[in-house]
């Protein structure tokens, strides 16, 4: 029995006259990895914003851990923490462990805990031995992993990951999704929001936006294999699924799937 996480109930959300989100219900269960798609404008990161209290609803409820995010902002941050698509934009540290601190110490987390935290983090990421570094030294991924290992300081229970990957080149785009993988094995609730479908087969469940709705959700394999839709609502279908409908094979979503159809 998966326990509930996050509750969107009847969630709309609106930019001054402009209707970004429209009533959304969804529910993610704790340790869960859900991918969320959609055009350009179709309401993904205003959703995201809404998941911990960046934005508030404008009719509806968005409840994490049963709590109510416009009662109590600050505990939800402490559950939902955000990474984000622009390295450079996150940084608030001259060097990499003051920048992983910045969470915790604004927590008032005791200095010897953060000490502990900053290096479990970097280490659970891989950074450890940049510590010490400027973060402006790093590449794109090496940032971004800096970036996850704040969010892992403050000890959250979920990570929401707008387009976190980008502005990555293809090398910093998969240390970034392994390190995700690695989180979501040791526990960790999981949101991706990303227009790279490959990296949304990853997930265990895919949601399609549309139009400030959630027009699909259902499992990677179930929302790829439908071509017709995917490119009807703008979106770009995987090579393998597209290669696998030319060829009229069934359930292919990986390289791997495909290569092993093409076998037999
Ligand atoms: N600050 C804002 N003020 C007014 N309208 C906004 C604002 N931010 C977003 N919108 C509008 O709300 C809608 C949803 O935008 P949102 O950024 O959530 O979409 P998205 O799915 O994240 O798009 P993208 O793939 O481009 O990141 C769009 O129509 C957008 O123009
Ligand atoms: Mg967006």
């Amino acid at each position: 029995m998966v326990t509930l996480l996050i509750e969107i109930k009847d969630l709309s959300y609106k930019y001054e006259e402009r209707l970004a989100l429209d009533e959304i219900n969804l529910t993610i269960g704790d340790g869960e990895f859900i991918a969320i798609i959609g055009a350009n404008g179709s309401g993904k990161s205003t959703l995201a914003k809404n998941l911990n209290g960046l934005l508030t609803p404008t009719e509806g409820r968005v409840l994490v851990d049963g709590i109510d995010t416009t009662v109590d902002v600050w505990t939800v941050r402490t559950k939902v923490g955000m990474v984000f698509q622009n390295p450079d934009n996150q940084i608030v540290g001259a060097i990499v462990e003051d920048d992983v601190a910045f969470g915790p110490e604004n927590l008032g987390v005791d200095p010897i805990e953060i000490r502990r935290r900053v290096d479990e983090a970097l280490s659970t990421v891989g950074m450890l031995e940049y510590k010490t570094f400027s973060p402006y030294k790093l590449s794109g991924g090496q940032k971004q992993r800096v970036a996850i290992a704040g969010v892992l300081a403050m000890q959250t229970k979920c990570i929401v990951f707008d387009e976190a990957t980008a502005m990555l080149d293809p090398r910093g785009r998969s240390e970034v999704l392994s390190t995700i993988e690695q989180l979501h094995a040791k526990g960790m609730t999981i949101i991706l929001i990303t227009h790279f479908m490959e990296e949304a087969a990853r997930a265990s469940r895919v949601a399609v936006m549309s139009g400030g709705k959630i027009v699909r959700q259902g499992s990677p394999l179930k929302i790829f294999s439908d071509v017709k839709f995917l490119e009807r609502i703008g979106l770009e279908v995987p090579m393998t699924v597209q290669l696998a409908a030319r060829l009229r094979l069934k359930n292919v979503l990986t390289v791997d799937d495909l290569v092993g159809r093409l076998r037999r």
